[in-house]
């Protein structure tokens, strides 16, 4: 019923609106003043968005998405004066100096115009956001904009949503609304997680049969992958982006200054890489298949063989990759490497003594440093999940941890820089609920509270003076239990919404009492505009309810 008031209040066609309350900006912006004269800008068709050289995909962005948000449509101007402010309209200025914060903005409201004052392509996307949530949702023909001074920046650096499209894949329209979702909240990175047991989703050239068998799997687990007898579906499933729609992932992304990370998992999680060329595998004679269920760690093998087929394929492979993507990062996965199809593979045993490697675990390093030294050439920084930190890796690689704080506190202190994803709190794909009614996850209890209320530097590192490590934090959603884009959906909110603020606001400006209220009055409309689900007995499910 409270849904239906709030969609009906969101789709009336109002003339004239009041204006957006800036402190219900989500993520909670680092300072907001008031201007002694409360006189509104009022925003009205064909005024000016001025821009500076470099910037008109940006000040097309803010046009377009002013008028699907409010129905007014305002024209562009480029100016090469933008700091000339004597036209009413709105203004998106470049301030070059040197001593500044990446991502900083300053946002500027009064009653003859409004300003963007930025350093870098991210700080103008930053400050196009908070505007944004100072506008009303709906169709007007003029809205009011408080008057408001906003100085804005993150707290950390790399602040990231991560997306499995293999275990069920989403159309390009929903990772651009995915991306949508990352730029109004100010993530700054879209991970997205292209290949693993369950199927191979980029194009590549050099290895066709990565697509035509790699990308399709026979048929899909049905229920939870430890439910006994388990249960497929008989129907066949799979795809792959073609290379022009990863370019046009990119260039969408772009244009909201988001990077778009690719991974591709190895050397473990490579099942339908060995589906697709056997030869690569410890058992070359073997078919295998494209797996058809989940949580084949030590279940069925999955790893590549260490040969120098191998080694030729990781750097076709990553060719393709590093001339598809411009991100600075290329994640190699590295997680969950089962060792024992290695232990009983003579040929990969002897590999490793012939390269002095003295465990299973010194040849899966060998495999990272291989790619990594590899992509560094190539002048691309390696992310991995935290196993690459197992064996005896050199630093200059990034370590995404997925575990616990130990994982992290390890990491930093041997002097990589860490991006915290921990589990728990940050796995989407976990629980938010205790309901044993509520929609299928694959375990936990990560509710919203928590995210919210996780410090990403734990406090072992502070106090061991190695904050800095901790560059940024993720969450990540897997999703074997995501079928469909409404179920992503209902697993990332409002969860996603909290990981933002956790990620951009200063410690001493949350209040998890305080966010509840932003969430009701300003992400909900949002998640009702964009048509999105949300979980919504969120309040419901607090800390004080324990895990089953
Ligand atoms: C992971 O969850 N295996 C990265």
């Amino acid at each position: 019923m409270k849904r239906l008031f709030i969609t009906a209040c969101i789709l009336c066609i109002c003339f004239y609106s009041t204006a957006q309350n800036a402190h219900l900006i989500i993520p909670k912006p680092a300072f907001i003043s008031y201007p002694h004269s409360s006189e509104p800008f009022v925003l009205a068709n064909k005024q000016p968005i001025f821009y500076s050289a470099n910037f008109e995909a940006q000040a097309d962005y803010l046009k377009q998405a002013i008028l699907k948000q409010t129905g007014i449509e305002l024209e562009i101007r480029k100016s090469s004066d933008v700091k000339n402010r004597s036209t009413t309209g709105i203004y998106l200025i470049l301030i070059a100096t040197s001593n500044n914060s990446p991502e900083q903005y300053e946002l500027n409201v009064n009653k003859q115009n409004i300003d963007i004052q930025f350093h870098d392509l991210r700080g103008l996307v930053n400050g196009i956001q908070s505007l944004l949530q100072l506008m009303p949702i709906g169709q007007f023909n003029v809205a009011k904009i408080s008057p408001i001074h906003i100085e804005d920046q993150p707290r950390f650096a790399y602040r990231g949503m991560h997306l499995d499209v293999v275990r069920h894949i989403f159309p390009i329209s929903y990772i651009k609304k995915y991306i949508d979702y990352l730029a109004f909240h100010k993530f700054n990175t879209f991970h997205w997680h292209l290949t693993d047991d369950q199927g191979w989703r980029i194009e590549m050239n050099a290895y066709p049969k990565l697509n035509s068998i790699g990308s399709f799997r026979n048929e899909t687990l049905i229920g939870h992958f430890k439910d006994s007898p388990a249960q497929y579906d008989g129907t066949r499933y799979g795809g792959f982006y073609t290379k022009a729609e990863i370019k046009e992932i990119i260039q969408y992304a772009s244009i909201r200054a988001i990077t778009v990370i690719p991974e591709i998992d190895i050397p473990g999680h490579s099942r339908a890489a060995i589906a697709a060329y056997p030869e690569l595998s410890t058992k070359p004679d073997t078919i295998w298949n494209v797996a058809t269920t989940w949580g084949m760690y030590n279940r069925q093998n999955n790893v590549l063989a260490p040969k120098p087929a191998t080694f030729r394929f990781l750097e076709k492979v990553f060719d393709e990759v590093v001339a598809l993507f411009p991100s600075p990062y290329i994640h190699v996965g590295g997680d969950e490497c089962s060792k024992i199809w290695w232990k009983q593979d003579p040929a990969t045993q002897a590999f490793m003594k012939e390269n002095g490697l003295k465990n299973e675990t010194a040849l899966q390093t060998y495999f990272i440093e291989f790619i990594a030294k590899y992509l560094q050439s190539k002048g691309k920084q390696t992310i991995g999940w935290h196993e690459i930190n197992e064996g005896d890796l050199d630093t200059s690689t990034i370590v995404m941890n997925w575990g616990t704080e130990k994982q992290a506190i390890e990491a930093a202190s041997k002097g990589f820089n860490v991006i915290n994803t921990p589990g728990k709190p940050f796995y989407f794909d976990h629980y938010q609920s205790q309901d044993p009614k509520d929609s299928l996850a694959i375990h936990g209890y990560n509710p919203l509270e928590a995210v919210y209320n996780y410090n990403p530097i734990p406090t072992a590192i502070i106090q061991k003076g190695l904050s800095s490590k901790i560059i940024g934090g993720q969450a990540n959603v897997w999703t074997e239990y995501m079928g469909n884009e409404k179920k992503v959906d209902y697993m990332i909110f409002p969860r996603m919404t909290a990981l933002s603020e956790t990620l951009w606001s200063a410690p001493e400006k949350k209040n998890y009492a305080d966010f509840l209220k932003r969430l009701e009055q300003n992400a909900i409309p949002r998640y009702l505009f964009w048509n999105s689900s949300w979980f919504n007995e969120y309040k419901k499910w607090d800390l004080s309810k324990s895990p089953k």
